[in-house]
């Protein structure tokens, strides 16, 4: 079973992602995680974001068993990546790990933001998260703080604007919903009603396969 789970900044993507793997028994791949980490090699290397040759490079060299998560997962990353993530050839770089990750067995969950679009058109579920801009923006910022990372409101509500604009209105693999993917909107929902809502989702469409 493939899941993919797409959706914007802050959404609680990863969190159902990571819940749903579990309860499911499936590999999960956090892909924002290998955007991330390309960034990062830009970054850490001193090479401006647009030498785009430079991160082609980065994102082919790319030894994703040498991530360290919590190091990536820094806000100074965030924007890097959102830049890099923007050029076709670094996506393009990053296909066949995850297609090949995707096809481990038993399975995987994947999220990101072109899953159910580009990655894994066909995946067995597909959802697409989503809230309110305001409940985003809270619970980014409630992030950082419980992770202690130092952030100041307005940053945090700029980087959240800015990427989710550059995200959605790139020309490769933008941020947006497959047609055949399942909205989860939520904006009213704490985390475990977000798991209930997606697991249902999830059975829903089991329960339609079976019956076919
Ligand atoms: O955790 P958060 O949603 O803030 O970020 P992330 O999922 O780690 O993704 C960081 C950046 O990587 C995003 O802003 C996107 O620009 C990019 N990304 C992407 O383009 N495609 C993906 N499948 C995953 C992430």
């Amino acid at each position: 079973m493939i899941i993919a789970i797409d959706g914007p900044a802050a959404s609680g993507k990863g969190t159902i992602a990571r819940y749903l793997a579990q309860v499911y028994g499936l590999h999960h791949l956090d892909t924002g995680l290998l955007y991330r980490a390309v960034g990062k090699a830009m970054l850490d290397s001193g090479y401006p974001l647009d030498d785009t040759a430079r991160a082609i490079e980065a994102a082919v060299t790319l030894d994703p068993k040498k991530f360290d998560d919590n190091a990536l997962k820094l806000q100074a990353i965030t924007e890097a990546a959102s830049v890099v993530a923007a050029i076709p050839q670094v996506r393009q770089a990053l296909v066949d790990y995850q297609r090949e990750f995707a096809g481990r067995p038993p399975g995987a969950v994947l999220d990101g933001r072109d899953i159910g679009t580009v990655i894994a058109p066909d995946a067995d579920v597909k959802l697409f998260v989503l809230a309110s801009p305001e409940v985003l923006f809270a619970r980014r910022f409630m992030e950082l703080r419980a992770r202690g990372e130092p952030a100041d409101e307005r940053e945090v509500l700029a980087d959240l604007l800015r990427r989710d604009e550059r995200d959605s209105h790139r020309s490769a693999a933008p941020l947006k919903a497959a047609p055949d993917a399942h909205l989860l909107d939520t904006t009213h929902l704490g985390i475990d009603a977000a798991f209930r809502a997606a697991v249902d989702i999830i059975e829903a469409v089991r329960a339609g396969r079976s019956r076919r």
